[in-house]
């Protein structure tokens, strides 16, 4: 969460920091604030609330500078205002930071001691304050080495000291890359943030100072200069446009038949094919957070169901802390559209201390994960905007569901299903996504309410979990999605007269049991909403999506779609942020 972006060269600063702050604005967007200077004079400018509010603050005779660092603020420490926005100043120091110092308050007494006072509640404060107090006796680089071995916690840093004319960054267990051009390099928690300029980057290691001069770069490690490797990227094409849409959500969703063609293409090519086999395995741990958790609900019913390999299914912030029992043919895999989320990230250096293999399912090739999975599959979603996730998510699912098809004929099992039958499913999608109206009638059902449950068994039961965790992330409606079966055992006494109820019945052997929970909360006053298949649908008297009936493998890349646009018109309605909704950020990088 945060996003930081520096920038030393020739061209308007202020510009260059703004461009960067409005792409990284998916990382947070609960404060702003930049830092523009000449080496001589430091122009600070803060706000509350958007990029777009700073913009408004900002004047433009701060400009006089060849140098800047910018930072837009997921709150930790400290809520959202003036005095916690970044860039922090203190002393001689000026720096943004992202991540969060899980030692700060013990440091932030001795640096009282020390004379020092705060103005805001954040970590980052403390880190500026300590590294002005390291300078009293130390240079730049060896009080950045003091710093590393005292702070606990993950961070990327941009730092600007007094009287210099330039940029150091360093990073922990947090993103930074370096974009380097002729005569201007820069800082930023995210390519997308300086793909305007420059496709040309390096990733910035941990224990290594990257310093941004006027006309040349250094980085140093243990005081020594090293030479880093300039990485090339074609994500140039890779358009952040919303083009038509009003929103990147509904973009991103409309985009899904072609990622999932690119995906299902390169599987057909071979990419990877060996990491989608995992009939060597005896038992799989698939580890994620949110909404990538959910895909491997979905994963874990393919892959128990179709390929016989147990699987279990846990999130990242618990599994990183709890006694792990492996099998010595288990397999963890890793799910993450970012790469780059705390927890997943932990769970994952837990698991290779351990010496149990990790498949990481990826969407940002140059994560930290992807860096550190022993094997790696990459999803190919493209950017993902929108704080929800969307296309990422199908992708992921589709992987999954591709795994385990690999298996299961590598094992003998499936030998009914073939690939076509998953080259179909972007057609199919394309047409299930054009249908809007139905999804549009739905969302009028539902806005008004302030409750909602999602209801299924099995695989759909999984479905569930993902459809109610969009709707209530984009509009803030409460929705609970629960085993059909458990409703029962006590929820059912929140069931009242007319709380929507949307069963998900595409599951044919389940199908008669979910629709008989359905009925009980009928029963009660509920409102009931089907989504099913075609080979299913025999409702009646229903507001129903019947979608495509296809194998068990693909339903859910029909299914999950449809949900997502209902989640995004009943956000429509409700006239709610939609790609950034409240208190949200899209890269989770602190526990
Ligand atoms: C919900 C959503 C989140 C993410 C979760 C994991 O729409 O986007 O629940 O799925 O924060 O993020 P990644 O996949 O980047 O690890």
């Amino acid at each position: 969460m945060c996003g930081i972006i520096g920038y030393i060269g020739n061209k308007n600063v202020s510009e260059v920091l703004f461009h960067g702050l409005y792409s990284l604005e998916y990382r947070g967007y609960d404060s702003a604030g930049m830092a523009i200077s000449d080496g001589k004079d430091l122009k600070i400018t803060k706000c509350v609330g958007r990029v777009s509010n700073l913009e408004d603050k900002y004047k433009k005779d701060n400009n006089k500078g060849f140098f800047g660092i910018a930072h837009t603020r997921w709150a930790t420490n400290g809520g959202a205002s003036l005095e916690n926005a970044h860039p922090h100043s203190v002393g001689k120091v000026t720096l943004v930071h992202n991540g969060i110092i899980e030692n700060a308050d013990n440091i932030k007494l001795s640096l009282i001691d020390k004379g020092y006072s705060f103005s805001s509640e954040t970590d980052s404060e403390v880190i500026a304050a300590f590294l002005d107090n390291e300078l009293k006796n130390n240079n730049i680089l060896n009080s950045i080495q003091v710093m590393r071995k005292e702070l606990k916690g993950s961070y990327a840093l941009g730092i600007i000291i007094e009287g210099e004319e330039c940029i150091y960054a360093v990073r922990k267990d947090s993103p930074l890359l370096i974009g380097v051009n002729r005569n201007e390099f820069f800082l930023a928690s995210d390519i997308a943030a300086i793909l305007k300029y420059t496709n040309k980057y390096f990733l910035l290691d941990e224990g290594e100072t990257a310093v941004l001069e006027r006309n040349d770069y250094k980085v140093y490690r243990d005081e020594k200069i090293i030479h880093k490797d300039i990485i090339t990227t074609d994500s140039k094409s890779q358009s952040l446009d919303k083009f038509d849409y009003e929103h990147f959500m509904l973009k991103e969703i409309m985009e899904e038949p072609i990622v999932l063609k690119n995906l299902i293409d390169s599987y057909k090519n071979g990419d990877n094919i060996k990491y989608y086999d995992i009939s060597n395995y005896e038992e799989v741990h698939i580890v994620a957070c949110g909404s990538a958790m959910y895909a491997g609900l979905i994963g874990q019913a393919l892959i128990e169901e179709e390929a016989n390999i147990k699987v279990n299914v846990y999130a990242a912030s618990e599994y990183r802390y709890k006694k792990k029992i492996f099998n010595l043919k288990t397999l963890v895999i890793l799910v993450s559209q970012s790469g780059e989320t705390a927890d997943t990230i932990a769970a994952m250096r837990e698991v290779k201390e351990m010496n149990i293999p990790t498949l990481g399912i990826i969407n940002n090739p140059n994560s930290t994960m992807a860096r550190e999975c022993d094997y790696v599959i990459l999803i190919n979603a493209g950017v993902e905007v929108a704080v929800a996730t969307t296309k990422a998510y199908i992708n992921q699912v589709c992987v999954l569901a591709l795994i385990a098809y690999t298996t299961s004929l590598k094992k003998g099992l499936s030998n009914d299903v073939s690939i076509s039958e998953f080259e179909s499913i972007p057609n199919l999608l394309h047409d299930v996504l054009n249908n809007t109206f139905i999804y549009e009638e739905i969302a009028k059902d539902l806005y008004e309410h302030n409750n909602c449950f999602f209801i299924g068994r099995g695989i759909d039961y999984a479905i569930c979990m993902e459809g109610s965790l969009k709707l209530k992330e984009v509009s803030y409606i409460h929705s609970e999605a629960y085993q059909a079966g458990e409703l029962k055992h006590g929820t059912i006494s929140l069931i009242e007269k007319g709380i929507p109820v949307i069963a998900v019945m595409s599951d044919r052997f389940l199908k008669d049991k979910t629709l008989s929970n359905l009925k009980e909360t009928l029963a009660r006053g509920a409102y009931g909403i089907v989504i099913t298949t075609s080979e299913l649908d025999d409702f009646k008297d229903f507001r129903k999506v019947t979608l495509p009936s296809v194998n068990s493998f693909c339903q859910s890349l029909l299914i999950v779609p449809t949900l997502q646009l209902i989640s995004y018109y009943v956000s429509l309605y409700r006239g709610c942020d939609i790609d950034k909704p409240k208190n949200l950020a899209k890269s989770v990088t602190v526990e």
